[in-house]
């Protein structure tokens, strides 16, 4: 058996710590021996959670190139715009990457990295982890097996919840492209877009276009006399599905970690968390709907592919629970199942029994076990692994360049979207 490998976090946030928590589970697959993040809070949590070495601590990636190499691969999970200044660097140094999705947050930037790729022979593996999750693992595999004939249409949506929207679209970091870098397209539903081409396997798209907007979190969709902080000055409070008391204070399991997380304040009792949602500054106490938000709420688009498939897809920011829907039709039966549901079932064209079709369910919930991902944020790290020692990844394994063909998508969509849904080719 081949030595453990030696893996580095750059950005050491709730995504690196997802996957370097594996290390603890498998010190004989993988240790995290390295650490670089700006924060020096997040330096000491790494360096205590994995015992890493004074020297192998690092305030930027600047100073972790400075050093010689002593890893095989780099976790990078900064944050969306980061990606690519701090990955260049990385490929240089001759480090093999994990990197975050979206991999890059424009066309120019993600082809610069593809170039540095290309140029230093190492390898960045982009963490589609839905790829991994048996859901959509199987659909892949009946797919390719052509048990449902060829491709016609895939029609996809992702409802966000109200509560994810609100912590995450509306008042956190990904609600601007000032601060993360991406749209809400980019950002949240680039993995939804990857599923997409990847299902259609080789058959590659040829146009899109995309229409959206901001349609419910401006200041005239707000409830009659509501004021500007939810704690500070609304009268309606009580009522609103958006009060900042209800979703962070009184319900504290949907979503809310990654508030106290991103303002640095994971272990605050209670009585702070009210005092911190008492303050004008925090962006989390803001009246949801006058956020001036930059991103789009909801937003649709239309994809062609070289055969002349079609693909669909929508994302619904606000909605009553999170859910990412999927509906194959294909030229000799469908499948048709929800990601969340932990099932989907498929319809097979038969003429001679009654009601003429065949429906078989696949139940994914024994695999899958209610995790939020389906189990892939544990399943990549796991191939990364792998690369790094010289073995074969699975087929769920996300090159770059097989990367860029959903992000080529989402890149345009964002195009059409801005001229009023106007076609893109590709
Ligand atoms: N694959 C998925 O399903 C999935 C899910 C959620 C988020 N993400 C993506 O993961 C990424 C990280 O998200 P997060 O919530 O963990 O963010 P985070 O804010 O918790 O972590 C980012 C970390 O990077 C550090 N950082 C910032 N600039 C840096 C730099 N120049 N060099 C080194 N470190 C730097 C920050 O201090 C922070 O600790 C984002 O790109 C996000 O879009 C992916």
């Amino acid at each position: 058996m081949s030595r453990p490998s030696r893996i580095i976090i750059v950005g050491m946030g709730v995504r690196s710590m997802i996957y370097a928590r594996e290390a603890l589970e498998h010190p004989d697959l993988f240790q995290i021996v390295g650490v670089a993040d700006v924060n020096p809070d997040r330096v000491k949590v790494a360096r205590e959670t994995f015992g890493i070495p004074e020297e192998n601590c690092f305030s930027s990636v600047e100073a972790l190139v400075a050093v010689p190499k002593f890893a095989e691969g780099v976790i990078n999970g900064t944050m969306d715009q980061q990606h690519v200044p701090t990955s260049l660097p990385l490929l240089r140094h001759g480090y093999d990457i994990l990197l975050e999705k979206p991999f890059a947050v424009n066309r120019q930037e993600a082809e610069q990295l593809i170039e540095c790729e290309h140029e230093t022979g190492r390898r960045v593996m982009v963490c589609h982890v839905l790829r991994y999750a048996p859901f959509y693992r199987r659909i892949k595999e009946i797919v390719a097996r052509g048990e449902i004939g060829r491709v016609i249409n895939i029609r996809m949506a992702e409802q966000v919840s109200y509560f994810h929207e609100s912590v995450s679209y509306v008042r956190g970091k990904y609600a601007s492209p000032e601060i993360c870098g991406s749209g809400m397209l980019l950002s949240k539903s680039c993995h939804d877009i990857d599923i997409m081409t990847w299902l259609m396997g080789g058959n590659d798209p040829v146009s899109v276009s995309s229409i959206g907007s901001v349609f419910q979190f401006k200041p005239e969709m707000a409830p009659e006399g509501a004021g500007t902080h939810c704690l500070l000055d609304c009268p309606v409070e009580r009522t609103c599905p958006y009060s900042a008391k209800r979703l962070y204070i009184e319900h504290p399991q949907r979503w809310t970690g990654n508030i106290w997380h991103d303002i640095g304040r994971e272990n605050s009792t209670e009585e702070e968390r009210v005092a911190m949602l008492s303050n004008p500054e925090n962006p989390f106490s803001r009246c949801a709907y006058r956020c001036d938000l930059k991103i789009v709420d909801h937003q649709s688009l239309l994809v062609s592919f070289k055969d002349g498939a079609t693909g669909t897809f929508s994302m619904n920011g606000g909605s009553t629970a999170s859910g990412r829907h999927i509906h194959i039709t294909g030229t000799m039966g469908e499948i048709f199942g929800i990601f969340e549901e932990e099932r989907f079932t498929v319809y097979r064209i038969a003429p001679d029994v009654p009601g003429g079709r065949t429906a078989e369910v696949v139940d994914v919930s024994k695999a899958q076990q209610g995790n939020a991902h389906g189990g892939g944020d544990q399943a990549i790290i796991h191939d990364f692994v792998t690369l790094l020692q010289g073995g074969e990844p699975s087929p769920c394994c996300t090159a770059l360049d097989d990367s860029m063909t959903g992000h080529r998508v989402v890149f345009l969509a964002e195009e059409s979207r801005k001229k009023n849904g106007a076609t893109f080719l590709i």
